[in-house]
């Protein structure tokens, strides 16, 4: 079984690669199109932007399966959306703006899309930074809802990718309809937990909880008569 999981994971980590492999194949044969700095950026954003769908993808797959090992898979494909997301930043900086930090800054000013791919980036950084298990123990409960805005990184990605847009918009809706569908799982979730722990409250409790709400309100009635 051990030796099983350890295949699986070998097959992960090189599928993570293979994006990166036949973008290499496809710059040393000039493979890229007519605007090649332009197709790896926009190829580079893509994948980080998948790898990104795929992590949020796990916690819904888990609940499905009960596989609770998925957990792991889901760190390495969150660190496979930072890797991309720094090649694609790393294109942007040095290939496309030759580290020309004043036209970086004009670019940056000018292009409101731009905003909501630093957005992006700097939650996946944040993630990827405290996405150890050491991290995991010293950051508590706060580690789970820190990790929860990486809804907001996905959501923030969506609106870098529709506000660049210049063609097509069935990818953009695409990925935007796996979010909405992501996010309505995990309110799901949430108000069937919501309503199992009201259910698990025994009987003789609710009635005291009730009788406790009763006399705070009727204390509160009171004071207002006397005023
Ligand atoms: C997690 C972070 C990020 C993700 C997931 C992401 C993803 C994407 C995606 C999917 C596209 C559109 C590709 C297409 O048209 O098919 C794109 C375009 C672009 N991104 Fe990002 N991005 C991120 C961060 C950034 C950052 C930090 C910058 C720059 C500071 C940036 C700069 C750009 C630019 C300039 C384009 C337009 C490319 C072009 O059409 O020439 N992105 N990005």
């Amino acid at each position: 079984m051990l030796s099983r999981l350890n295949t699986l994971w070998s097959w992960v980590i090189i599928a993570g690669l293979l994006p990166l492999l036949w973008l290499i194949i496809n710059t040393a044969f000039d493979n890229l199109g007519g605007n090649p700095i332009q197709a790896l950026h926009i190829r580079l954003g893509d994948w980080s932007l998948r790898f990104l769908y795929l992590t949020l993808a796990i916690t819904p797959l888990q609940k499905v399966t009960q596989w609770r090992g998925m957990a792991d898979y889901r760190q390495m494909l969150g660190l496979y959306a930072f890797f991309y997301a720094t090649l694609h930043l790393l294109v942007y900086l040095l290939v496309d703006h030759g580290l020309m930090w004043r036209v970086i800054g004009i670019d940056i000013v000018e292009s409101s899309y731009i905003w909501f791919g630093i957005l992006a980036y700097s939650i996946v950084f944040g993630l990827a930074l405290t996405s150890s298990k050491w991290a995991k123990k010293r950051m508590g409960k706060n580690w789970k809802k820190f990790h929860r805005f990486i809804y907001i990184a996905a959501i923030a990605a969506i609106i870098h990718y529709f506000w660049q847009l210049k063609g097509n918009l069935a990818e953009p809706l695409f990925y935007s309809l796996i979010i909405f569908l992501l996010l309505g799982f995990r309110v799901l979730v949430w108000l069937k937990n919501r309503k199992f722990s009201q259910l698990m409250i025994p009987g003789s409790q609710k009635v005291l909880l009730a009788a406790e709400k009763k006399a705070v309100v009727s204390s509160k009635s009171n004071k207002l008569n006397v005023k």
